[in-house]
């Protein structure tokens, strides 16, 4: 069995200003910090090549076991029992989860020396965040720079590459309380607010067992970012660990997968992959995946753990049913595989049950598919110019007598609608996605609805575009969308296609989504229908089974609105505009992952009918609560200090709701 070596003048290096001198102070007495001092804690443990689900990359042969433990442990550094899994490690007192997680500044905090040594276990991937745009601010004299303020800033909505680059950065940053946004004026204070306190960068399946062994025996929040694309800021956290699984990159093509009833091609890719590498990787091969149509987004994280809806879902389902295998760290600590054969209750939780619940996941293996043509529709059109609203209302009216017969042949259509002034409105489709259809069929498929539009006197002259295959039509169509806005709040509906089955309920359908653009919201929708397919069996939320539509609404304020009308405009949009989506499908549901944080009974709207057998599986497998996030399974029982009404972030203390209805008086520090 060959061990993995750090070297300590490497560790040292790398991490030079965490660990500034080559000596730790332990047990009272100084000791040089180095391999011999610090075992290395990681073993090569390879993959049992005897069961056809478990299949390693290299990063995951990297692990914590029992006996690199018991090695640490013999070297009587009395911080090692900070980093024993569950099963091995006395729950300390403080661990319960009837106290608040631990917060810099805290008695329980852990003292440098434990952050050093730490480091020296993960091998010098520990990372003190300095947040993306603290070179525009004097207060951060170490990374000052006025050519770095100024790329950050002129990249900060166009470009989610850079947030996905930053190990800590959110692209919905009003959820991380916007205190070190970009700005002209340096002698602002620039803050961490939401963003963790330390990040680990992960690159080895033994730095993510190290980093929820410690958080959960320090009761330190623990946090896991991937690309930071959520709709709701969910891998911020302050005070917070937080593991960045972003450099995961691993892709692996196996010609021959055998699972279950899956014969098959398959890939392998590790929680890292996002969507442009991904797509990329598989069509070199010859072969198509399902993953968004985001280019940054991560595929295998966040996205497919929520469920994932894919331009391809149409013909093969959401993102979630592809899975056939995938490896993840468990609360407890330990690295394991869950698929149909192993850990299937596990295996149901994690395909659609949300991102940060039931582990920390570090690979994932799909079904490939073959090679298939794709064409494209792009095209747009606005009243003014001899079009009046009521007939820009009646084109759009007439796209949604089209969603059954659209959906039926598997398209997936990305559209827009919103107000551009006084009674003037803008439909923008881009695209219009058909996955295996020639132009022939795409032209033939929408021609009646132009045809009403031009009835209409709407002249539209879309822009057809064919392809041989999946990437090109989607690299070249899809765009890079705007994140990082600090003026948003975004909320969404899963409409369901009962709601086509008459004139009349679709009229209710179509009243509701155009009575809040009239009132001033924007609206990006995809017309998806997710097609039935063998791997359902999972944790999706069923609301995604019968929609047709997926409806995005966003509420927008100016750069200088206070407080009170940030607060006016999150109420509307969550209270007003969302509750006449509510009441015009009842008992429907919404999607997690670009979802309104204050969705009212998000149990019900995110999860469905499967809430309560994720919640019992998230007491079997996090029975402490040490993954949390907003609107998570189980995170009705925590709670954020200090908030203000309406503008809910991550910055503040992380409280069980046992802790405030037990000192219901008692002050928090925030
Ligand atoms: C521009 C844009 C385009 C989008 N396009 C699509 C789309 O086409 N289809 C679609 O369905 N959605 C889309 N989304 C929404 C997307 O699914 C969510 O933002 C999703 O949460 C992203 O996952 P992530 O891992 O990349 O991001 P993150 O924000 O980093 O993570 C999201 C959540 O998952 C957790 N998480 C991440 N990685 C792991 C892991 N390995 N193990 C456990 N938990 C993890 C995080 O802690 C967090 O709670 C888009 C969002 C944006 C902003
Ligand atoms: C870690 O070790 C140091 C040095 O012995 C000790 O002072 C400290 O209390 C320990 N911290 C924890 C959290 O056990
Ligand atoms: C590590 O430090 C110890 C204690 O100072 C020393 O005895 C040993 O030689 C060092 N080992 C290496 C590999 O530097
Ligand atoms: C434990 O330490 C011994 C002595 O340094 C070393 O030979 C062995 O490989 C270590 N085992 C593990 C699993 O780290
Ligand atoms: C941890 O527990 C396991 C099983 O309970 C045991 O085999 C192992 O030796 C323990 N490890 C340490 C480091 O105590
Ligand atoms: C750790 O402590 C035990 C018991 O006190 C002792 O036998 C052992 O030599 C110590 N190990 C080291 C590496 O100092
Ligand atoms: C974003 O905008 C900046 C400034 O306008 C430009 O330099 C940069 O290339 C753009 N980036 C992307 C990814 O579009
Ligand atoms: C679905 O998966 C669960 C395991 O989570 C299993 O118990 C059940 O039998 C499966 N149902 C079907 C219809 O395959
Ligand atoms: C793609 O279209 C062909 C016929 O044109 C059909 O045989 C095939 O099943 C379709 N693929 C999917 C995934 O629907
Ligand atoms: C649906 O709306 C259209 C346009 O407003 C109207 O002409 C039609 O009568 C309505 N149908 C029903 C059943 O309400
Ligand atoms: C915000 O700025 C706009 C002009 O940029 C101004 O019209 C408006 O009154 C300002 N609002 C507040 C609340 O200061």
């Amino acid at each position: 069995m060959s061990i993995i070596l750090c070297s300590a003048v490497a560790l040292l290096a790398a991490a030079a200003p965490l660990v500034s001198a080559q000596t730790l102070v332990v047990d009272q007495s100084t000791i040089e910090a180095n391999s011999t001092t610090v075992a290395p804690a990681a073993e090569a443990v390879p993959a049992d090549t005897t069961a056809a689900d478990i299949d390693y990359f290299g990063a995951e042969t990297v692990q914590l076991t029992d006996s690199v433990l018991a090695n640490l442990t013999e070297l009587n550094l009395s911080n090692i029992s900070l980093f024993g899994f569950s099963d091995n490690a006395t729950l300390s007192k403080r661990a319960l989860p009837t106290s608040c997680k631990v917060f810099p500044g805290d008695l329980l905090w852990p003292i440098p020396v434990v952050w050093k040594i730490f480091n020296l276990l993960v091998g010098g991937a520990l990372i003190e965040t300095t947040p993306l745009a603290a070179p525009c601010y004097n207060d951060h004299p170490q990374v000052r720079n006025d050519a770095m303020c100024s790329y950050v800033t002129n990249n900060f909505v166009n470009n989610s590459f850079m947030h996905a680059d930053d190990p800590t950065s959110v692209m919905w940053p009003l959820y991380q309380g916007l205190t070190c946004m970009p700005t002209t004026d340096p002698t602002q204070k620039c803050t961490l607010g939401a963003f963790p306190s330390y990040v680990v960068k992960a690159t080895t399946v033994a730095q993510i067992q190290l980093a929820v062994n410690f958080a959960r025996n320090a009761n330190l929040r623990l946090v896991v970012k991937n690309t930071g694309h959520d709709f709701n800021g969910k891998s911020a956290g302050a005070g917070a660990l937080s593991i960045w699984t972003h450099a995961l990159k691993d892709l692996k093509y196996i010609a021959n997968y055998q699972q279950g009833s899956y014969n098959g091609p398959a890939i392998k890719a590790g929680s890292g992959v996002q969507a442009f590498e991904l797509y990329d990787y598989a069509n070199k091969l010859g072969v198509t995946v399902v993953g968004g149509e985001g280019k940054s987004v991560g595929v295998t994280g966040g996205y497919l753990l929520g469920g994932g809806h894919s331009p391809l879902s149409g013909l093969y389902g959401m993102a979630a049913d592809q899975v056939l295998s995938m490896e993840v760290v468990t609360p407890d600590g330990r690295f394991i595989t869950a698929s149909d054969s192993v850990n299937p209750d596990l295996f149901w939780g994690l395909r659609g049950g949300g991102g940060s619940t039931f582990g920390v996941v570090t690979s994932v293996t799909i079904k490939a598919f073959p090679k298939m043509i794709s064409s494209v529709a792009t095209f747009s059109f606005s009243s003014g110019n001899g079009v009046s609203s009521d007939n820009f209302w009646a084109g759009v009216r007439a796209y949604f007598d089209y969603f059954i017969t659209f959906t039926d042949k598997g398209a997936y259509e990305y559209f827009q609608i919103m107000s551009t002034g006084p009674d003037t409105f803008t439909f923008g489709m881009a695209p219009f996605f058909a996955p295996n259809m020639t132009q022939a069929q795409l032209q033939t498929l929408i021609t009646p609805w132009l045809s009403t539009l031009s009835n209409l006197g709407i002249q539209v002259t879309p822009q057809y575009f064919s392809y041989d295959n999946f990437y090109d039509a989607w690299n070249n169509h899809f765009p890079l969308e705007s994140v990082g806005l600090p003026t948003i709040k975004t909320a969404s509906r899963l409409f369901p296609k009962s709601n086509w089955a008459t004139e009349s309920s679709l009229n209710t359908t179509f009243d509701a989504i155009k009575s809040v653009v009239l009132d001033g919201s924007t609206i990006l929708s995809f017309n998806i229908a997710v097609a039935k397919n063998s791997g359902e069996n999972n944790s999706v939320n069923p609301a995604w089974r019968n929609t047709c539509l997926h409806a995005i609404q966003g509420a927008f304020w100016s750069t200088n609105a206070t407080q009170a009308e940030v607060q006016a405009a999150s109420k509307k949009i969550t209270f007003d505009w969302m509750q006449r989506w509510r009441d015009a499908s009842p008992g429907a549901g919404a999607y997690m992952s670009e979802a309104d944080i204050l969705e009212p009974n998000f149990q019900q709207a995110f999860y469905g009918s499967n809430y309560d057998r994720l919640y019992a599986l998230k007491q079997k497998y996090d029975p402490t609560g040490l993954l949390y996030t907003p609107t998570g399974v189980g995170s009705e029982n925590w709670y954020i200090t200090g908030q203000v009404d309406a503008i809910p972030t991550q910055n503040g203390r992380l409280c069980p709701i046992s802790f405030k209805s037990r000192f219901p008086k008692r002050a928090i520090r925030a």
